[in-house]
């Protein structure tokens, strides 16, 4: 009987310790899984798809997404992407304005005409690319609604021409409270105002609020580490050189560990230009768009012009990595080299790669570097990145 007694207790304490050890195993494996941040493998599917971008078609109306969303708002462009189920849709409108008196006649031509535009204080606001039109015609320059990547403070009605561009693509969602994940700028780097991009950030997340979604957002080089950097684990440097600014970040598996940005880019490099020949900055943006490269010898007097303000561009980039870099204490150990990826539309000129790389020859920064590639879609990797964080955050 003794014995009986002392093998059921035997069996009992048996029982207790594979539950115990079942517990420690589910604890573990929830640790295992905090650690890896957002859950990427979905938004990994989601990249493995072929892009299909496109500049929008004024004609084309607005959509209302069943699906979660990636927005960038740059200075230049405003980007949106949707998952479709063979591929990325990415619409792309200009970031731009334009303004004329109103009256019943031009607002009839304007609408036969599919001018995008709203009505405001006894002023059509024509926006996208249908104010570049517009301001040609009048050999002027479009408003814009974002300065150096950011909202800006000489634009009073900068938020509600960037909320009837985002409104012409999309219309509120299908299903209340779907997620849209837009790109933020980092802080500037060597600037004490960090604040100009928190109120950025928190104007667009209350107009997004307001269009009925869940606003989330990612920091803009973020979004490139993601959309461009999934065969490395997600680590390595993303950088997107827009209009405005170029945005930098350090990713470790998906972490971002250093972020920020420098507010010069595509802009700069039109204005410097421009001043240095004497020809207005908006002639020498479409002459650097359309036939500018880096890799062969300058002809003529704009092109010197735009090899030095690129060159000029591309070093203050890899000043500030050096600087920013070895001055941080969050520098992650990697023993391992990592990529850098360059993006946005100011790194679009064939040979700025190999630009890229002569300058870094001449610096040293306090991490490895195993290559620097392009971005597959430079104009749209980061919404395509914010809409992957879409995608991994709706996840259930
Ligand atoms: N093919 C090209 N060659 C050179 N520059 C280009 C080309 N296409 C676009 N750009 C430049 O890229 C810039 C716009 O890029 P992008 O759309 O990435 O910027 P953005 O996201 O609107 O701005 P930001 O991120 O700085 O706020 C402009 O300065 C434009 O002149
Ligand atoms: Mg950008």
């Amino acid at each position: 009987m003794a014995d009986e007694k002392k093998q059921k207790d035997f069996q009992n304490r048996v029982e207790e310790l594979r539950q115990k050890e079942g517990e420690t195993k589910k604890i573990l494996k929830n640790k295992e899984d905090e650690k890896e941040g957002p859950n990427l493998e979905k938004a990994k599917l989601t990249s493995q798809k072929p892009v299909k971008s496109k500049e929008r078609d004024s004609s084309e109306p607005a959509e209302s997404p069943m699906s979660p969303v990636g927005l960038d708002i740059g200075t230049t462009n405003i980007v949106v992407s949707q998952n479709r189920r063979n591929y990325i849709d990415s619409k792309r409108e200009l970031d731009a304005f334009f303004t004329v008196p109103k009256s019943k006649f031009a607002g009839n031509i304007l609408k036969k005409n599919d001018v995008l535009y709203f009505e405001q204080d006894e002023l059509f606001y024509i926006f996208g690319y249908s104010a570049e039109n517009f301001a040609n015609m009048f050999n002027t320059n479009t408003r814009r609604t974002i300065k150096n990547g950011i909202i800006s403070a000489d634009e009073k009605d900068g938020l509600s021409v960037i909320q009837a561009i985002i409104l012409s693509m999309l219309k509120k969602p299908k299903n209340s409270g779907e997620i849209l994940c837009f790109a933020v700028p980092g802080a500037p780097f060597e600037s004490k105002d960090s604040g100009s991009v928190v109120y950025h950030e928190e104007c667009l997340k209350r107009s997004i609020d307001h269009m009925g979604y869940s606003p989330i957002s990612i920091n803009e080089g973020m979004a490139v580490v993601l959309s461009e950097l999934g065969d490395n684990d997600y680590t390595g440097i993303g950088i997107s050189m827009g209009g405005g600014m170029c945005n930098i970040c350090l990713s470790y598996l998906s972490f971002p560990v250093i972020t920020y940005s420098i507010q010069m880019a595509g802009d700069y490099i039109d204005s410097m230009v421009g001043m240095s020949v004497g020809e207005p900055a908006t002639k020498i943006k479409s002459i650097k768009e359309s036939n500018f490269s880096l890799s062969s010898a300058p002809k003529g007097r704009i092109d010197t012009a735009l090899n030095i303000f690129y060159e000029d561009l591309i070093s203050k980039l890899i000043i500030s990595l050096e600087r920013v870099f070895s001055s941080s204490d969050q520098m992650p150990m990697i023993s391992r080299s990592i990529p850098i990826v360059l993006s946005g539309g100011t790194s679009m000129p064939e040979g700025c790669i190999n630009k890229f790389e002569t300058i870094l020859s001449k610096y040293k920064l306090p991490i490895k570097i195993s290559e620097i590639r392009l971005a597959e879609d430079p104009l749209n990797s980061a919404s395509r990145g914010a809409l992957m964080m879409a995608v991994a955050e709706s996840e259930e």
